[in-house]
């Protein structure tokens, strides 16, 4: 049997400065689905990196009295040790000032000349410096763009108008391309306006932090006609041809709504012009707030998930970001929100569910897991419930329904600890020994599987859980669990948050 690809991306994240509770989400997501798919037995290959050319990585360079490459080694690190602490398993960290991908970039440059999908004009427009993009008036107008002003200059421009048919043809014809639908939606809203070409070119009177236009050295490229080419020079394009066909094209690219143009109309429009198939599907999730307003690095009031990470647990971080967030919606980060969520889910439920029936296993058992034998009706409602979960969340995650997979799983935890409640093993084990162990059983076989499932969002946690049990690597089925296992010894996963301290006031 030939086993099923999954390429997944992040954004490639600017390094002006260091990631913050945004980029640390888009990362996790990312990780939990690739270690999902990679638990189904698919073939994951997962991408992350840093996007380090362009006018706001040089303004930051200059800002520190470094060079922009001496900036870019020296923030890149902060990435990927975040993600290395975060627990995040991308198989690739591309940077864009890699020789790789300098290459790969300058070649398509190239290429697309010389199709004559890239020509010169004279251009007078109104330029975000912020946004590192020309807009249009009524863009200007929207208040929404920072650092507005007029430029005058000569450029080199990428035909992206001559595909404009093509592309709302190709979103038209494929539903699942963009999503959620209502991004989809506005991507054919802003689509219904004729679409100019691309500058991607930036004279290096004005900027030099780029990557050099091969047929015109006066200019580099515009940062983000280099910075989307990352996607597919990771995966070998021009540079390893059976990895490429291999991995191309992307199943998805996660993104923020935040860019939802530049991925949905650039790229698209870039690949038509390669050539290439487009990514399955672009899926735009939503911001997280503090307060009303956006979390980022310009505004100031960023949560530092290394702060939370430290405090709580990796796990605790993650958890809640995947649990909290309905994908494609926007949500608050609050402290008092993360403290209720770790202790109602992640405490109560799930870490003392593991307490009591290793607790009583302990005491009315001596440890070692008891038989199931003859399901009662109540056990049956448990099993039920249990054995339908692995489908219902791997059916949750194929649709990006994070929260909902998670809510899923948390679900028979809540069921069990109900069912733990009624049935009291406590009491049943002065009267019917093996009826306590029945309980016990199924409560404890009910507490594998929840954690097995959690095991993309909460991998460390999970393998403790497991180990506790024995069980490691048992699968998504019910019955992983095995009677006669001796139950481990171990400190309360998730111990309750009692205080309210909180490293996590916004940092100016
Ligand atoms: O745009 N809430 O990089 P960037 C949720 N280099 N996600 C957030 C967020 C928030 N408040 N803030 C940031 C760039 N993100 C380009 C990308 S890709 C070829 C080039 C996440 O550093 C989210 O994924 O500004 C968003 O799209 C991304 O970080 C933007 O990161
Ligand atoms: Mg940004």
């Amino acid at each position: 049997m030939t086993k099923n690809k999954f390429y997944i991306t992040t954004p490639i994240y600017y390094v002006n400065d260091t990631p913050h509770i945004g980029h640390a989400y888009t990362t996790i997501l990312a990780d939990v689905l690739a270690r999902f798919h990679r638990a189904m037995g698919d073939d994951v290959f997962f991408l992350t990196g840093l996007d380090e050319h362009g006018q706001k990585v040089q303004q930051a360079a200059e800002k520190r009295g470094l060079t922009a490459q001496a900036h870019c080694d020296d923030l890149a690190p902060r990435f990927s040790g975040l993600w290395e602490r975060l627990g995040i398993s991308n198989d690739d960290f591309i940077r864009t000032t890699q020789p790789r991908h300098v290459k790969v970039v300058q070649a398509i440059l190239e290429a697309v000349y010389a199709k004559g999908d890239i020509y010169q004009k004279e251009y007078e427009g109104l330029y975000s410096v912020a946004e590192e993009r020309f807009i249009t008036e009524k863009e200007a107008e929207s208040g929404q763009f920072r650092e507005v002003k007029k430029i005058q200059e000569k450029n080199w421009f990428f035909k992206m108008s001559a595909y404009q048919d093509r592309l709302v043809r190709y979103i038209e014809e494929n539903p699942g391309f963009i999503r959620p639908e209502h991004r989809k939606n506005e991507m054919l809203g802003f689509l219904r306006q004729p679409l100019g070409d691309l500058c991607i070119s930036r004279p290096k009177s004005r900027l030099n932090w780029g990557i050099e236009i091969p047929f015109d050295r006066d200019y580099v490229t515009y940062v983000w006609f280099d910075a989307l080419i990352n996607y597919i020079t990771a995966p070998g394009y021009l540079s390893d041809e059976a990895k490429f066909r291999r991995w191309w094209p992307v199943s998805v690219h996660l993104i923020g709504k935040d860019i939802l143009t530049t991925h949905c109309v650039y790229w698209t429009t870039m690949l038509f012009a390669l050539d290439l198939p487009l990514p399955a599907t672009i899926f735009a999730h939503g911001w997280w707030l503090t307060g009303e307003s956006k979390m980022s690095k310009s505004a100031g009031n960023v949560v530092d998930p290394l702060d939370i990470a430290s405090q709580y647990g990796v796990d605790a971080l993650r958890y809640y970001l995947m649990a909290e967030m309905v994908l494609g919606a926007d949500s608050n980060f609050t402290p008092e929100n993360f403290i209720k969520r770790y202790n109602s889910d992640l405490a109560n439920d799930f870490g003392n569910l593991l307490n009591r029936v290793s607790g009583l296993i302990g005491k009315y058992f001596d440890g070692i897991v008891p038989a199931p034998l003859e399901p009662s009706a109540d056990d049956q409602l448990i099993m039920a419930q249990g054995r339908a979960l692995g489908g219902l969340v791997s059916g949750l995650l194929k649709e990006y329904k994070v929260d909902a997979a998670i809510n899923a799983i948390m679900n028979l935890v809540r069921a069990v600890n109900k069912y733990m409640e009624v049935q009291a093993p406590w009491k049943l084990a002065k009267t019917d020994l093996p009826a306590a162990g029945r309980v016990l059983y199924t409560a404890t076989e009910a507490l594998r599987l929840a954690a097995a499932l959690l095991g993309a969002v909460i991998p460390e946690k999970s393998a403790e859980a497991l180990d506790v049990l024995g069980a490691r690597g048992t699968g998504f089925e019910w019955g992983g669990l095995r009677s006669g296992t001796r139950l481990a010894v171990h400190p309360p996963l998730f111990p309750r948050i009692e205080i309210v301290p909180v490293n996590v006031v916004p940092k100016a």
